[in-house]
């Protein structure tokens, strides 16, 4: 499971289900849509609304904050990894393999690892699930970079990727297998910042606003209907980003003396945006595989070996 600043992404193997991470504490009397939403709650009197049911029935001042350090492990977290394993019907032992930003894997590793050790009783709407959990927390690049690698016969001896985020953006290198602590690393600079700058451009220029959703959508899509009129909002979206994404690489470019070394792989949900002005510096960087999923897949791919 990777729970993003942006979105939250699982798969067992066989099936994948993603949600937005916004999580709410739910006011205790509430009655949400008839029932229709799924309460999730592991603490007597406290239950919380994850994803659509926050974004329907919460207050926005109160959704947790996602673009923080302390969001691992925190409460809304907890909310969004028992709303997956709800959704995917674990119960019973269930390894689990997640992830925290590269920046600050070497503190919040273990005692995310501990804090999730063992047993967890809670519920998911009406439905009591118990698990058993044994927990791994990987760097978030680094599963990524395991999932495009791993179906490789042949590692390259330099090899390293960039994840581009919502909020975040997280970068790893490895040579031969090792992880090298000095070339890992990340910024709080994610398709959220390139959004944000959209959004005053399409004011300006065409007095057009809309919600945050679909500032993303646009940026997938590249074309805008301003009141009835399709404009192509490419150029635009190229030079934004060309602006905006610079310190990123600058901070690569620090990171990364040897860069022409390495075989150098784009991955995220800010990929196809990111790669072009990641080409300015390395001229060589290539798209991972997977898009959106990579790192949650690589992180499926770790449970599966390490259980051999
Ligand atoms: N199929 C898609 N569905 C939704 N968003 C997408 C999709 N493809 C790309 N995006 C863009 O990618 C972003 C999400 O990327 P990703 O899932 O890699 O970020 P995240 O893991 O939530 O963030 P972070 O790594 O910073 O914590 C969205 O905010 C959106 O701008
Ligand atoms: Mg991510």
């Amino acid at each position: 499971m990777d729970v993003g600043s942006g979105l939250t992404k699982a798969t067992d193997g066989d099936r994948r289900e993603l949600l937005a991470s916004v999580a709410v504490r739910a006011r205790s009397d509430g009655r949400y849509g008839g029932d229709q939403a799924k309460p999730i709650s592991w603490r007597d009197g406290e239950r919380w609304l994850v994803a659509e049911d926050a974004i329907a029935f919460g207050e926005p001042q109160a959704y947790s904050n996602t673009c923080s350090k302390e969001w691992a492990g925190s409460d809304g977290w907890r909310a969004l990894l028992y709303a997956i394993l709800g959704r995917l019907g674990v119960s019973g032992r269930t390894t689990l393999v997640t992830g925290v930003p590269m920046a600050w894997y070497h503190e919040l590793a273990e005692p995310l690892r501990k804090a999730l050790v063992g047993h967890h009783r809670f519920h998911h709407g009406a439905t009591l699930v118990e698990v058993e959990l044994k927990p791994q927390v990987v760097p978030q690049s680094v599963g990524a970079l395991y999932y495009h690698t791993g179906k490789l016969g042949d590692l390259p001896a330099k090899l390293a990727n960039v994840d581009c985020g919502t909020y975040t953006s997280g970068f790893s290198a490895i040579y031969r297998d090792r992880p090298i602590i000095n070339a890992c690393g990340g910024i709080a600079l994610g398709t959220s910042v390139i959004a944000a700058g959209l959004a005053e451009y399409l004011k300006r220029e065409y007095h057009y606003q809309t919600d945050l959703w679909t500032y993303h959508e646009l940026l997938q899509s590249g074309t805008v209907e301003v009141r009835g009129r399709k404009v192509s909002i490419k150029p635009a979206l190229r030079d934004l980003t060309l602006l905006l994404v610079r310190p990123l690489l600058e901070t690569l470019e620090r990171s990364w003396p040897n860069r022409d070394e390495m075989v150098v792989y784009v991955g995220g949900g800010g990929a196809d945006l990111f790669l072009p002005a990641i080409r300015h510096l390395i001229p060589h960087a290539q798209k991972m595989d997977g898009g959106i999923w990579s790192v949650a897949e690589g992180m499926y791919l770790l449970a599966t070996v390490r259980q051999e």
